[in-house]
């Protein structure tokens, strides 16, 4: 036992947990997945991989993306990014409800399974019936030889490194990640986007790492948050556009390692009837980076402040005037709005992290769950 302890320790390199340390590692995981595909000098995405031709690019009138729990969230992000960037309509579906549903897929669909582990029996269920029915699938994985990767007609190889604790948070940065650096490669092929829309899209792009690095510099403010919400009954995310896609990850590592109670909503649908759970104290973060949406958020943030929520207010260095608002606010480095997932989540990993470990948890083993679904 005793070797297994030290092993295990060694593993860890000096951290308590592997949560923590895989959301420290991820700014340079995010380095390892863009070297040789982003080209920054260049300000180009290449994929030797997938080396796609604008016959192949037009051909896929419909994109789907497929896939469970974290890998999912990731998608919603993916599916932001590529109708953006290629105006090209995107559908995410999670693995297990399209296997049984008869989707729409053909031969003019490409179909983009996302799967950490690489063994999820649902996404694994999807590649199949997809490529039945003539579709082309491209994995985003981050096992090589897994049974996706094998099977899969293209594969995108995240480049994560070894994730070992259940709560994903590496393995989705650079999920989501590949979503870029595909929505950029793509654009590029399709002529989508400008020569200068492009220089502007690599350069924001190559800075997250350092961005990222910043966020996790300065984790004390989010400790003492996480100690302020690990009493509460239920926690609520909220957020628009991409935010509303974080918020969605947000809540559910909180819920899967704190075992509170959380769920995200569409800022916009609050007074369709989640209005009505709050009450005098209830914690809402309330995701506000994308520029456009900004004072739409604002308006949705003074309507739960009337009925007494406690808002944590999560926006861009720059949007300052948040904490007039707000009771509590988190930074995160300026950037381009679509980018801001990358660093968005990071403060809601470690909020979920600490709230965790503040109730005694155990962090990497949340009870009933495992880190690879190989069953139904
Ligand atoms: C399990 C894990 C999650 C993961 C999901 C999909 O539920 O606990 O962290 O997001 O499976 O796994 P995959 O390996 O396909 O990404």
């Amino acid at each position: 036992f005793r070797v297994d302890w030290d092993m295990e320790q060694a593993e860890k390199n000096g951290y308590d947990h592997f949560m923590l340390k895989e959301i420290h590692e991820q700014p340079k995981a995010l380095q390892t997945t863009m070297a040789g595909r982003v080209d920054a000098e260049n300000h180009q995405v290449q994929f030797e991989e997938l080396n796609w031709t604008p016959e192949q690019l037009n051909k896929w009138n419909k994109i789907y993306i497929v896939a469970c729990g974290t890998a999912y969230h990731a998608g919603l992000i993916g599916k932001g990014v590529i109708e953006e960037l290629t105006r090209t309509p995107v559908e995410v579906e999670i693995a297990s409800e399209f296997r049984y549903r008869r989707p729409i897929v053909d031969e003019n669909t490409l179909v983009m399974v996302v799967s950490q582990s690489g063994e999820t029996a649902d996404t694994l269920a999807a590649l199949r019936e997809s490529q039945k029915k003539g579709a082309n699938v491209l994995a985003i994985t981050n096992v090589v030889g897994s049974s996706i990767a094998r099977e899969a007609d293209q594969v995108i190889l995240t480049m994560a490194g070894p994730e070992i604790a259940v709560a994903s948070t590496k393995a989705y940065t650079t999920q989501v990640l590949s979503f870029y650096m595909v929505g950029i490669y793509m654009a590029q092929i399709k002529e989508t986007i400008s020569s200068q829309e492009q220089k502007t899209l690599i350069d924001t792009l190559v800075q997250t790492p350092d961005q990222m690095e910043g966020i996790l510099e300065h984790v004390k403010g989010l400790q003492w948050y996480a100690e302020s919400i690990q009493n509460s009954d239920h926690v609520f995310f909220i957020g628009r556009g991409m935010d509303y896609a974080v918020s969605l990850e947000g809540s559910l590592k909180l819920k899967e390692i704190s075992y509170i109670h959380s769920e995200a909503y569409a800022a916009g649908e609050l007074k369709h009837g989640t209005l009505a759970l709050i009450e005098e104290g209830t914690p809402v973060i309330a995701l506000n980076t994308q520029e456009e949406l900004y004072d739409k958020m604002l308006g949705n943030i003074k309507e739960l402040k009337a009925r007494g929520a406690q808002v944590l207010g999560l926006a861009m260095e720059g949007n300052l005037n948040i904490w007039q608002y707000v009771d509590e606010t988190c930074y995160i480095p300026a950037t381009q709005s679509l980018f801001t997932p990358l660093l968005s989540v990071v403060p809601l990993q470690l909020i979920s992290y600490y709230t965790a470990l503040g109730l005694g948890n155990d962090v990497d083993k949340p009870r009933n769950l495992a880190k690879s679904v190989t069953v139904e």
